[in-house]
Order: structure tokens, then sequence, then C-alpha cells
């Protein structure tokens, strides 16, 4: 579905239709720079829906995101405590976020909480898109019978100021799927956009580099495919990988599905 990027408000006198005006200095600070009363109320509502959180996740929060339950990794208590600093320093620090860690340990909660945040104190412009989700768009968009047309879904993605991309590298890859990825990264990367991505995959160069020679890196492959090892590398290039790097920081969650650890507990 077409996903419309909402105007500035052009005739606004206290912006010009920017969306930004400086405001009183922080503590220690120069210079604030914070939203302008034009994008703010109603704006924020428009731009929740804009934002296309799925059902799924609307109950997301930063603030209900748990850290210190029986048995909490401390690397959730870590993870929460930077994305709150995320929101609190954009849009003056505008570096993105890579939440790495396994299935359940909250990464698409924090995710979703994040970008919540960005709209409503923020009023961010923010677009959340499952990575299956947007590759399959796009490929339907091929289909003549289809009305979007690739750039109609790209548009959004290209521009929003905050893209979600959730599950990043959950898609089997292809050359096209490579392809596909680089154009998006990229493009928000030369932007100067911020980009938050979750991925269950390792942080790790594609699993033939790590090995020896051709014929290990062959049987590794295999191994690793077969035992589900696949590195982020693997799933979406190294030179991809490596761009990454240069948008978001990187935020590792540890732990087991959150779910079954509740679950134990009570
Ligand atoms: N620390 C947490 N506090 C509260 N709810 C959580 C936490 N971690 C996960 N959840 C909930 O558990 C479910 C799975 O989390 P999710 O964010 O989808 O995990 P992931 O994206 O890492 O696979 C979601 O409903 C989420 O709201
Ligand atoms: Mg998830
Ligand atoms: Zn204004």
């Amino acid at each position: 579905m077409n996903q419309p990027v909402l105007a500035a408000n052009a005739e606004c006198p206290l912006c010009g239709g920017s969306g930004w005006k400086s405001g009183p200095a922080a503590a220690g600070k120069s210079k604030a720079v914070v939203r302008c009363d034009c994008r703010l109320g109603n704006w924020s509502e428009r731009l929740l829906k804009t934002a296309r959180i799925p059902a799924r996740y609307e109950h997301c929060t930063l603030s209900d995101f748990e850290s210190d339950f029986p048995g909490a990794n401390r690397s959730l208590a870590s993870a929460l405590f930077q994305a709150n600093r995320f929101v609190e320093e954009y849009p003056v620090e505008t570096t993105g976020l890579m939440l790495l860690g396994p299935i359940g340990v909250g990464k698409t909660h924090l995710a979703v909480g994040i970008l919540r945040e960005l709209v409503t104190q923020k009023g961010a412009n923010c677009l959340f898109y499952d990575y299956r989700e947007l590759l399959k768009a796009i490929q339907n968009s091929y289909n003549s019978t289809v009305q979007a047309t690739e750039l109609e879904i790209l548009q959004p993605v290209f521009e929003t100021e905050v893209l979600v991309l959730d599950e990043l590298g959950a898609v089997k890859p292809t050359e096209w799927v490579w392809d596909t990825v680089s154009h998006i990264l990229n493009t928000r990367y030369n932007d100067k956009r911020t980009t938050i991505i979750t991925s269950n995959f390792d942080d790790l160069p594609p699993s033939s580099r790590l090995a020896g020679d051709e014929a290990m890196a062959a049987s590794r492959r295999i191994a690793a495919r077969a035992a589900r090892d696949e590195t982020l590398g693997d799933r979406i290039g190294e030179r991809m990988r490596s761009r990454l790097h240069e948008m978001c920081r990187k935020i590792e969650m540890e732990g087991g599905d959150f779910r079954q650890s509740i679950r134990q507990a009570h």
C-alpha cells in the first residue's frame, strides 16, 4: 500500500514549514532544537497511523519493557537505557541502532517503543516495516495487475525520518535481495537518515570468511546452514553489514524468549 509522507506545513509562521524551531537551551548545552507547535497535538496521531506499527506490536512501549524480572539478562537493562537515551538525543544525534539477539528477547518491542516515543515526544515522521513484508511488497509491485509501483513503495522507505526495518536478513538471500537491501540502506546512508534495524543473525562476516580455505569454507557453510547459524554477513552481504556499522550503534540483547521466562517465573 502506498504510504504518504506527511507534508510539512509550509504556511507555519514559526518554522516556515521545516517543522523544527529553536527551543530553550538545556542545562550545559548551547542550543536545543524542538518540534514546532504545528507538528504537535493531532499531528502525533497522524504520525502514529502513518508509522504503520503492526497491530501485534501496538502494545509495545519503552515504559512497559521489563528488565528486572527474575532471571532477566543484564543486557536488557542496558538496551533499555540506550533506547531511552537514543530518544532523548534525537535529532541532535541521528546515528541509528542495530538491535541484535535471539528470538523473543524483545528486539521488536524495543524498536516499536522507540518509534512511539519519537512520534509522541519529537513529532518525528517514522515508518515500521518488516523486512520480509517490504521485500514482498516490492516484488509484488513488478506484477502489472498490482497498483503500487516499486517507487511508490520505496519512496516513503527512503524518505521517512526514522525507519525501523524489523528482522533484517530474514529473507533467503538472492542477488535481487542483496541489490534491494543495498539500494535502501545506501540511499538512507547518503541522505543521512536514521535507520533502526533488528536481526536474529549474528553480526559476523559471511561464514566463508571465517574459514581458512575454500574447502573449509564450503563445508562450514553447509554445516552453518544445517545448524541455522548463518551470519548477518551471509544474509545481507558483507558490504551492507559494514555499511550498517557506519549507520547504527550496536545493541546486543541476550537471554531467552521473554514469554517463556515469564511463564517459568509464575
Ligand atoms: N523485556 C520485555 N518486557 C516486556 N515485554 C517483552 C519483553 N521482551 C519481550 N516482550 C514481549 O514478548 C513478545 C516477544 O518479543 P519481541 O519483541 O517480538 O521479540 P524479538 O523481536 O526479539 O523476537 C512481545 O509480545 C513483547 O512485547
Ligand atoms: Mg522481532
Ligand atoms: Zn511550524
